[in-house]
């Protein structure tokens, strides 16, 4: 176990170079399996999501061989085995993945229920919904879910909820059906697009990824690939509200600025400098200035992302003036909430967890806290490099989850971060 002592109220200035994104990472390595050719993966995230998920895989018989920290060499023709040992996937969410994947390769999967970030009840009824649409039998048993199919058929859904997961689920499920699947109502999140681009370049045909109806023609087999992932949405918005929070002159390398339009344009409109170049984006906030309150609800993409809005709080928490912060996506994504108020932060968080009001205060100051999961995590560092004093962050482990090198790239930009062992 580790902590991170932070020593926080330095402006930050300097370069990072944002990397692979997690959670299309994952529903590639997932889909890598679906040939029995090799595929290659580059730009992959150095995180422990990412090291379980090809655990997890290697325990059913893939060959995974590590070309390095961000190059992996995948091949699923040598799985022997649908059962995916629970002690992989009650580390991970995407651990579900498998389901589909295992699914569209041998109509057959036995995956235990996902562990995850608990930031809501985060069921997996949309997923079974699209799976039985294939005419794939799903039985939810002792704690796993138990799938099996004697000919995966192509077939018309609509998604009650428009879910990432699912929405992956299912087009793995789908890729080698007979005939079309359309499934509709669907997520538009960029890691969906990357795994949609990621199975055509296998041999797939999907088409409408990114938008609210995605079609899949069923082809025989898929072919071996090399890809490259897409940059991480969610490590670049976190960065650029680390600059908003502890101000400074930070350019973000190796990002796709379309990706970022939501976090952008409400870090502009609470004033803090952000241009855009063709795979950069230089944030500049200036030392001594407060940003300014606004509104902020979380949304689908394009909208604001609810993985982002555990860093926006920490951002608000010293605006001026008073600030609403609404998660429409997750169920009880504010846990975070009270360690902000040990550093003196003034929030108020609605009786439902739907929402909370941010009273900005002019400054905080640094506090032991605990980080309840993963984005969370990213606000209490951002938070604490932003407060007067010294902080001790405890569960970095959870930030360990989605943020390769966290306290090392926060170093290169001048923050005094030590990660040191309990
Ligand atoms: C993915 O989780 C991400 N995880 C989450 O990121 C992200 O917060 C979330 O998408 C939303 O963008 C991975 O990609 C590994 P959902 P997922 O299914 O797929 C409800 C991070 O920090 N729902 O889009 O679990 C669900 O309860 C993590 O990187 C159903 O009702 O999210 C939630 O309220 C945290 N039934 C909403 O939909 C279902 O069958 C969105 O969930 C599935 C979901």
């Amino acid at each position: 176990m580790n902590q991170y002592i932070i020593n926080g109220g330095k402006p930050l200035y300097g370069d990072v170079t944002i990397g692979g994104a997690k959670n299309a990472a994952l529903g590639i390595i997932a889909a890598a399996i679906l040939t029995d050719e090799t595929v290659t993966i580059e730009n992959l995230p150095n995180v422990s999501d990412i090291n379980v998920l090809l655990e997890a895989i290697r325990s059913i018989g893939a060959t995974v061989d590590r070309v390095s920290d961000h190059e992996v060499k995948i091949c699923g023709a040598t799985i022997t085995s649908e059962v995916v040992d629970s002690e992989y996937v009650q580390k991970i969410r995407a651990s579900y993945y498998l389901l589909g994947a295992l699914i569209g390769k041998r109509g057959k999967a036995h995956v235990a229920m996902p562990g995850g970030c608990e930031i809501g009840a985060r069921p997996m009824d949309q997923h079974l919904k699209g799976f039985r649409a294939l005419g794939v039998k799903c039985e939810e048993l002792d704690g796993s879910i138990e799938a099996e199919v004697e000919h995966l058929k192509g077939s018309h859904m609509v998604l009650d909820v428009s879910s990432v997961g699912a929405t992956i689920n299912i087009m793995l499920a789908a890729v080698l059906a007979e005939g079309t699947t359309v499934i509709e109502g669907v997520a538009k999140e960029p890691h969906i697009v990357d795994v949609a681009n990621f199975l055509n370049s296998m041999g797939a045909k999907i088409r409408g990824a990114g938008t609210n109806a995605i079609r899949v023609y069923g082809t025989e087999k898929l072919h071996g690939t090399t890809y490259s992932i897409i940059p991480d949405q969610i490590e670049a918005g976190t960065f650029m509200c680390l600059v908003a929070a502890t101000k400074g002159d930070v350019t973000l390398h190796n990002v796709i600025p379309k990706h970022l339009e939501s976090i952008t344009s409400k870090l502009l409109e609470i004033g803090v400098n952000v241009e855009e170049s063709d795979e950069e984006v230089r944030v500049v906030a200036l030392p001594g200035t407060r940003v300014r309150s606004t509104r902020v609800q979380t949304n689908v993409y394009p909208g604001f992302p609810t993985d982002m809005q555990p860093q926006i709080t920490a951002v608000l928490m010293c605006a001026q003036g008073n600030s609403d912060v609404t998660e429409s996506i997750f169920e009880s994504r504010f846990r975070y909430v009270e360690q902000l108020r040990k550093m003196g932060a003034s929030i108020d968080v609605k009786e439902d967890q739907s929402s909370c009001k941010v009273h900005g205060v002019a400054a905080v100051t640094g506090a032991d806290m605990d980080i309840p999961d993963l984005r969370a995590g990213a606000a209490l560092t951002i938070a604490a490099l932003a407060a007067e004093g010294r902080s001790v962050l405890s569960g970095i482990e959870y930030i360990e989850r989605g943020y390769e090198d966290f306290d090392l790239k926060l170093r290169e930009l001048g923050a005094d971060i030590e990660k040191v062992p309990v």
